[in-house]
């Protein structure tokens, strides 16, 4: 089929490639110039892993380009998948949405042709964007005759560092319309990945559990509301753990031992059980603010998702605290966070805890050092006010330290010889962000080990 994909972020050039890949034919459409350079010179302008060896794989079906005029006309499915930032009072910024979908309409010339929503748009955006579409084809002159669209949502699901395991071998696909013609077209598209037809990608074989795909088909607002949905329930989960983690620290209790005896049962399930700092990241906290506001329109209050959040940025003030109940004094102290990135295996910094951490740090009189991997440059960048702080190497953000804390679990740090660093340090404070240490070990090495949840 012929797939035009607006926007190249996380979710745009993943959808793209990926489609590419299992033999559809794809034009991406970029307004930034020189991530459209990068691309078609074979480079990834985010830190994925695999995504540079399916770009070349995919590379015969898959073309670049700033112009919606090479991409949208002849289209059987245009994928929307530009960024919504949240704005001040917690809702998505749909500007860029709207200006897209604009510009789209301009351009369709197909007899038919599916807008999808790629972007996390709030529930009842797929109504509005078909009205701006519909609005916008009708003022050009050279409508041409015969021509429809419709929209569509297609959330998508897709981990940050497992962007292209996620698309290819999904837990399942939705899609939501309210034109059943649509619905159709989707699901001859996403055919490959459902039947799990295609040829595994060498540095990615198929897993072995995997059957084929469920396809929830349903309305436009129920796929909407399911991607909400989805990400508010994960994020809850992540802070269930960390709230039981707390007080297992004052009852005296073992938060990893408690994690697995409830995520054992299979009703609770293991996965987003893991305790520590908390949650980061483009979505969660988006996602949630952005529930939490859609119910506001409606005069309907959501306390659950409200508290999971709130325990969230609480995880992230209890790691400071914790420094504070060792080192009595913050003022003048020297610490160091390993990781900047919000989570492993990806350079993104939104909403990342060490950025929150290193701030609260900072306001208390510390001198805070941060260390990551992949993300130094990107921080550098980004955060200018704290780049000074920016340590480029392990050695170097032990160095003199009163304590330091394991923020993001990259394998890096999990694999490192912490013998190696105890001597470097003032007092061997070891804080483990993630509960991702053997604390014997470490206190056999001769840290101060704590945890961040009991
Ligand atoms: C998430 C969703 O998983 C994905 O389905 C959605 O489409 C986008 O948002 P992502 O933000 O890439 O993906 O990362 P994810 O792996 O879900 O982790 C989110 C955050 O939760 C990270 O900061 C991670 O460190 C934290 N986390 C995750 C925990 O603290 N504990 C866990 O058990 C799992």
């Amino acid at each position: 089929m012929k797939v035009c994909v607006v926007g190249t972020g996380y979710v745009g050039l993943t959808t793209g490639v990926s489609l590419a890949f299992l033999g559809h034919d794809v034009t991406c459409v970029e307004i930034d110039q020189n991530k459209v350079e990068m691309l078609r010179a074979g480079r990834c302008p985010i830190y994925e892993p695999g995504m540079e060896d399916l770009l070349s794989e995919a590379s015969a079906n898959l073309r670049f380009t700033t112009s919606f005029a090479e991409g949208v006309p002849g289209a059987d499915v245009v994928f929307v998948a530009v960024q919504t930032p949240s704005s001040a009072d917690g809702s998505p910024d749909l500007r860029y949405l709207r200006s897209a979908a604009e510009t789209v309409a301009q351009h369709l010339d197909h007899p038919f042709t599916v807008v999808v929503n790629k972007s996390t748009v709030p529930i009842g955006s797929g109504n509005w964007v078909d009205a701006i579409l519909r609005d916008s084809f009708a003022q050009r002159e050279d409508r041409p005759e015969g021509c429809e669209f419709a929209v569509a949502s297609n959330p998508e699901f897709l981990r940050e560092g497992n962007a292209i395991h996620d698309t290819l071998y999904p837990d399942r696909i939705v899609i939501g319309s309210d034109n059943p013609r649509s619905l159709e077209v989707l699901n001859q598209l996403y055919r490959p990945i459902i039947n799990q037809t295609f040829t595994a990608p060498g540095f990615l074989p198929r897993p072995d559990d995997i059957g084929a795909v469920p396809l929830v088909s349903t309305d436009l607002a129920s796929a909407e509301l399911i991607k909400y949905a989805a990400n508010a329930f994960l994020a809850l989960k992540i802070s269930y753990v960390n709230e039981i983690g707390q007080l297992a620290g004052k009852v005296g209790a073992d938060i990893t031992e408690v994690a697995r005896g409830i995520g054992l049962d299979q009703r609770i399930g293991s996965r987003f059980l893991q305790p520590g700092i908390g949650w980061g990241g483009s979505c969660f906290g988006k996602d949630t603010k952005a529930l939490i506001a859609t119910a506001g329109e409606y005069n309907y209050e959501m306390p659950i998702v409200r508290a999971a959040r709130d325990v969230n940025s609480r995880q992230r003030q209890i790691a400071v605290e914790r420094l504070q109940d060792e080192l009595r004094i913050l003022k003048g102290r020297r610490i160091g966070l390993l990781g900047i990135a919000f989570k492993p295996n990806t350079d993104d910094l939104r909403d990342s805890p060490a950025i929150d951490i290193a701030k609260l740090l900072v306001a208390r009189g510390a001198r805070v050092k941060l260390h990551d991997p992949i993300a130094g440059e990107r921080f550098k960048r980004e955060q200018p006010e704290l780049a000074p702080h920016l340590s480029e190497t392990i050695d170097g953000l032990f160095d003199d330290c009163d304590a330091v804390v394991l923020v993001t679990e990259w394998a890096q740090y999990l694999e490192m010889d912490w013998s190696k660093f105890v001597g470097l340090m003032r007092t061997p404070i070891l804080l483990d962000g993630r509960h991702a240490l053997d604390a014997d070990r470490m206190t056999r090495l001769g840290y101060r080990y704590l945890a961040i949840s009991g």
